[in-house]
């Protein structure tokens, strides 16, 4: 049906290879693929640990259980973000307080905002690495520092992101990463932790499996099958199968973000040729940031020029999405709050669309793709013209 689609698996022989030996290995359950993926995974983000999990939403939520989070306690987050990082917190118990992005440009955790939103009941900060952009790390690190909270870092988007030469998810006290499918690195399912802090490792261990002192490869391995329950935890472990593909996938990184980064530069090319003047997030970056390029996100002039133009790009084959529709808008999160004010996610959730990118995806398609954006504004803006309507009628 899609010409071009989001995003793409990219897989090839030894994904497949990795799995199938995996498959006759006789342990498919967290084991030794499983140790050398946590290994490798660390080494990558220079951080001392990193605890494999089920997905990225259970990494959320079992970071903030660990730091104490519970309660009473309220946490900043961003409302531009997935519903995982807000319901994670929910499920702790406690309050996510939704702060502003800093610009359209920006569409990251305002520091400005966050900061005019601590109370006696803030526990810590939790900032998004949207489209694997850097949040404005130096200033909330030292908003977190001067006001005793812990940062944790939603690095979903993010594996290979660097914020001043170091890797997000070594920024904070924890960063918790997704191996969801459409992610830079996938697992089908799946999620990690990082940390510098070895005794909010062995928490995290603990608590991914049911609080018990012995794992089923220690057993296997010959130890004491007796053990203790420390914590009440729960059963957000990971498997063999998937670290298998995760190993895979890790040595592939590097190469699978670079084209990214090339195809993102091929898309602001073309983007700055059409003169359309839309703001492309991934084009104005400073040279304290250097991204993971996990979506391209272009904000038009309006939602209505947005709605028409996705919509036109699927009668040409071409797949769009919007990130996100911001936390507060949904149903269940309503009630919850009631008078929020955040002016740029709103105009940032109205007027953003993103466009395919995978690293396979052809230079040549990109150009297809913009040349169709292009096609869709000046047929709108016939249209409007021939109506007599302002293009910012409804923005
Ligand atoms: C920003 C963000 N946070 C958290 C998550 C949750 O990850 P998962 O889908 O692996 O639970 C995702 C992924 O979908 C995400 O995009």
């Amino acid at each position: 049906m899609w010409k071009a689609r989001l995003s793409e698996l990219e897989f090839d022989e030894r994904e497949l290879s990795e799995v199938l030996d995996t498959l006759h290995s006789a342990w498919i359950t967290a084991g030794p693929r499983t140790q050398a993926f946590e290994k490798a995974f660390a080494e990558l983000i220079g951080t001392a640990e990193a605890v494999a999990v089920s997905n990225g939403t259970a990494a959320l939520f079992l970071a903030l259980k660990a730091l104490g989070v519970g309660p009473g306690d309220e946490v900043l987050c961003p409302s531009m973000t997935f519903v995982a990082t807000a319901a994670a917190v929910m499920h702790c118990g406690a309050t996510p307080v939704l702060v502003d992005i800093c610009s359209l440009e920006n569409p990251t955790m305002d520091p400005e905002d966050a900061a005019a939103k601590i109370t006696s009941r803030t526990k810590g900060l939790l900032p998004v690495h949207y489209a694997g952009i850097p949040a404005d790390m130096d200033r909330l690190c030292a908003l977190a520092k001067g006001n005793g909270l812990f940062l944790v870092e939603d690095a979903a988007h993010a594996p290979g992101a660097m914020f001043r030469g170091q890797a997000c998810g070594s920024l904070g006290d924890a960063g918790c990463f997704s191996f969801f499918g459409n992610k830079n690195i996938t697992t089908a399912e799946g999620g990690m932790i990082t940390t510098n802090d070895p005794e909010l490792a062995r928490r995290l261990r603990l608590l991914r499996s049911h609080g018990m002192t012995v794992t089923s490869w220690d057993r296997e391995k010959g130890r004491p099958a007796q053990y203790d329950v420390l914590e009440f935890g729960f059963n957000f472990r990971f498997d063999d199968i998937r670290a298998a593909l995760g190993l895979v996938q890790l040595a592939k990184l590097p190469l699978f973000n670079q084209k990214r980064a090339d195809l993102v530069r091929h898309y602001n090319e073309r983007f700055a040729e059409t003169k359309l003047g839309v703001i492309l997030p991934l084009a104005s970056l400073p040279e304290s940031k250097q991204p993971s390029y996990h979506i391209y996100p272009v904000v038009f002039d309006s939602a209505t020029e947005r709605d028409s133009i996705a919509e036109l790009l699927k009668q040409d084959g071409i797949q769009t999405s919007i990130h996100y529709p911001p936390i507060h808008h949904f149903s269940a999160f309503q009630a919850a709050f009631p008078h929020v004010d955040l002016p740029v996610t709103e105009a940032f959730a109205a007027r953003e669309l993103t466009l395919p990118l995978y690293p396979s995806l052809e230079e040549g398609r990109v150009d297809t793709i913009v040349s169709s954006v292009l096609y869709s504004y000046t047929t709108l803006k016939r249209l409007y013209e021939g109506e007599g309507l302002s293009r910012h009628h409804s923005s």
